[in-house]
């Protein structure tokens, strides 16, 4: 008799851990649509538009030369070296070549630097709303996240907030600005007030900065730089997923003291070795020629935000008008908790399944996010889908009883 298919039990740490439910909306409306469901997605967080031609010219050089080997740990030189004049040139940051590292995506980079300065019996604070994977990555690092309120100041953790999420095993503070889901953007001053109490209190930032290139209103702004007593206690991470539209490459780095990033290197050489070899040619390429695309993306962004959070008005829906990245949140509190024929909806996760399946539109519930009564939405995509997809949502909410 051959044993059931779900017979190897699995670890404690690997049955804890929640998938992401960015990823589960965005599986979940790609469903519908192999079924022939008419169904628009505002859940995926990517950009829509093809990579830059001229990098994916530079990709295929790489593979015309063969460099389909292992790289090394720490990444290709030329790529390093891509990633140090962007640092200079863009955030006033100097380094030298043994503190940065290119990873497999921002993603590993935040996930290194989180194992690397925290373990068990210790704190993370994670501003919320956060990006999804925060919260995962500090527990599966054997830490605490420890969840600090930001005010009604735009979304933004402010220097008390922060102070009053500190204790004695505080380690780190997880900084994303521009912010995934907020799309909030800290001005320098406000940057400056937030590492008086980190260098104060000497916990580390690790400073997500991956929404950089898509700004539409201020400046971005790396904590690192902020003030002088900061950048020895900041892992600046950045990648080319979302600036350069290649979120399949892989690509991201860190740079900060040379022994974190060391202890980074020494992780992920055990994990992953290096980095994809000729994504890193193609993302050098990118870094070093800033291709005209990335204004060309951000001026489309816009537009497009303007679009969304217009319509979402129209329909009584607040949403604070995102300064960065391509999401908005739209607060639906006010409607709920809500019915659609027989059925209840007490929450936003509800109200995404139901908008989904009924509406045919696809959006991220806020709970996971830390933004309870919110939901949101990517505006990555065409004009002429977003113009439709607020259609679908204002037909659904005049049905909620
Ligand atoms: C805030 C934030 N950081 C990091 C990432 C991951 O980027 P990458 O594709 O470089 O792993 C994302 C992707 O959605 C993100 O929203």
């Amino acid at each position: 008799m051959p044993e059931p298919m779900d017979a190897i039990p699995l670890s404690p740490r690997a049955v804890r851990v929640s998938p992401s439910s960015t990823a589960a909306f965005s599986d979940l409306a790609a469903r519908l649509r192999r079924q022939g469901r008419d169904v628009i997605s505002l859940a995926a967080g990517e950009p829509d538009f093809d990579t830059p031609a001229a990098v994916v010219e530079a990709a295929h050089r790489a593979l015309d030369a063969g460099r389909t080997r292992y790289a090394p740990v720490r990444g290709i030189p030329e790529l390093r070296r891509a990633v140090r004049r962007k640092l200079a040139r863009d955030n006033a940051l100097a380094y030298e070549d043994e503190a940065v590292l290119v990873t497999s995506g921002a993603k590993q980079a935040v996930a290194l630097a989180v194992e690397v300065l925290a373990g068990p019996g210790d704190e993370v604070i994670v501003p919320a709303p956060y990006w999804v994977s925060y919260p995962e990555m500090v527990r599966l690092a054997g830490a605490r996240p420890v969840i600090a309120a930001v005010g009604a100041n735009g979304y933004k953790l402010d220097a008390d907030a922060l102070a009053r999420a500190l204790s004695p095993h505080t380690r780190a503070l997880i900084l994303n600005s521009p912010c995934n889901p907020t799309g909030a953007l800290y001005s320098a001053e406000e940057l400056r007030a937030i590492a008086d109490v980190c260098a104060d209190s000497g916990i580390t930032v690790i400073s997500d900065e991956i929404y950089e290139k898509i700004v539409f209103d201020g400046c971005h702004h790396s904590i690192a730089a902020s003030t002088p007593r900061l950048y020895a206690r900041t892992v600046v991470i950045n990648g080319c997923s979302k600036a350069y539209a290649m979120t399949g490459w892989r690509i991201g780095y860190a740079a900060g003291p040379p022994h974190v990033i060391s202890a980074m290197a020494t992780l992920a050489s055990q994990r992953t070795t290096s980095a994809c070899t000729f994504s890193q040619a193609a993302a050098a390429f990118a870094l070093e020629n800033e291709p005209p695309d990335v204004a060309r993306m951000r001026a489309a962004y816009r537009r497009r935000r303007d679009l969304m959070a217009g319509a979402l008005s129209d329909m009584g829906i607040t949403c604070s008008l995102p300064p960065a990245t391509f999401y908005l949140l739209a607060d639906i509190r006010h409607l709920l908790p809500a019915a659609r024929g027989d059925t209840d909806i007490p929450d936003a996760h509800r109200f995404a399944l139901e908008l989904l399946e009924h509406a045919g539109v696809a959006v991220v519930p806020g709970e996971p996010f830390g933004a309870p009564g919110q939901l949101r939405l990517s505006f990555a995509t065409s004009r002429d889908q977003i113009k439709i997809a607020m259609q679908r949502l204002a037909a659904f909410v005049r049905e909620l009883r």
